[in-house]
């Protein structure tokens, strides 16, 4: 069976337009991407939605990425005009990193001498000369967005309650910074643009594993692994890199992935592979 990439349910799409709302509520948004795939797991629909607000685009789960890669990704958004830095969300001081670029920002530039910022925060229905800066983390499944927000927000931060008028019914906590951050954070889904870009999130686990089928998403990770970091799979199986099957045999064969009469169990060995790569155990690859 061949795996359909592009699936994109109408109740993601529901999502996206209850997350408009919440969006109207803060002044900056932080929107994770995954350092692996800066491109496949962005949405260009929050380019928009982000109109008039403070846009920082964090490449997250960076420990991961190939840092060559992620270098050129930083460079290639900020030259593009984004605010973009790269980030390992378990990390405190990498997730501080984030809140001085954006309190120096909201503070300094935006707060006290930008029209923009102004604007932003009446829309939000309040006063500029008073309020504390309000932040909303957004992105993808699985991206890093409650690792974030746990790092982010910290044991000394307190919860507070509804502000009325503003955010009813939302908890926001306050940082120690003073600033204001939405606790749950905003999920987005993308259609993915093209296949390929389909399969990354795939392989990132970005697209729900039940609609797919796992033998042919390892089979195609194999292939794609083979072609853009050739050697890592042996690196790491001690097998012959030949071509994606018999590689993904291989593997197998070696792994023990085995069913009665030593046929290989392709289920338990895309399972492995997946794994592996998902959890950083094949180095660090980016996808883009
Ligand atoms: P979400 O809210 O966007 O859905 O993502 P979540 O924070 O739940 O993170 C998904 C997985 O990614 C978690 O791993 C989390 O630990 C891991 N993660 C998030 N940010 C980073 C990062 O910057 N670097 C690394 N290496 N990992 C990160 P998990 O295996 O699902 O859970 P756990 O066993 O770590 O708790």
């Amino acid at each position: 069976m061949s795996n359909n990439y592009q699936w994109f349910p109408g109740h993601m799409a529901k999502a996206l337009r209850a997350m408009r709302e919440d969006i109207k509520l803060v002044d900056v948004l932080i929107e994770l991407v995954d350092a692996r795939a800066p491109l496949s797991t962005g949405n260009p629909v929050l380019q928009e939605l982000a109109e008039g607000k403070i846009h920082i685009k964090v490449l997250n789960k960076s420990d991961m990425a190939d840092p060559e890669a992620t270098k050129r990704w930083v460079t290639f958004f900020r030259d593009r005009g984004d605010l973009a830095l790269a980030v390992d969300s378990k990390r405190k001081q990498d997730v501080t990193t984030v809140e001085t670029m954006l309190t120096r920002l909201a503070r300094d530039e935006f707060k006290e001498s930008d029209a923009r910022f102004e604007a932003a925060v009446r829309a939000a229905g309040g006063d500029p000369g008073k309020r504390n800066v309000r932040i909303m983390v957004t992105g993808i499944p699985n991206v890093g967005k409650s690792t974030f927000i746990n790092t982010f927000a910290g044991k000394a931060s307190a919860k507070t309650g509804n502000k009325p008028g503003v955010t009813r019914g939302k908890q926001w906590i306050r940082l120690k910074s003073g600033n204001d951050l939405l606790d749950t954070p905003g999920v987005l889904y993308v259609k993915p643009l093209s296949e390929e870009s389909g399969m990354r999130l795939a392989f990132l686990g970005s697209l729900n594993d039940n609609n797919l089928s796992v033998d042919e998403l390892a089979l195609d990770f194999v292939k794609w692994c083979l072609e853009a970091y050739p050697g890592s799979l042996s690196a790491k199986y001690g097998v012959e890199e030949t071509d994606g099957l018999e590689t993904m045999e291989a593997i197998g064969a070696k792994r023990g992935c085995l069913k009665k009469g030593g046929i290989i169990d392709y289920e338990r060995a895309a399972g492995l592979i997946i794994d592996d790569f998902r959890n950083a155990r094949l180095g660090r690859l980016s996808l883009e």
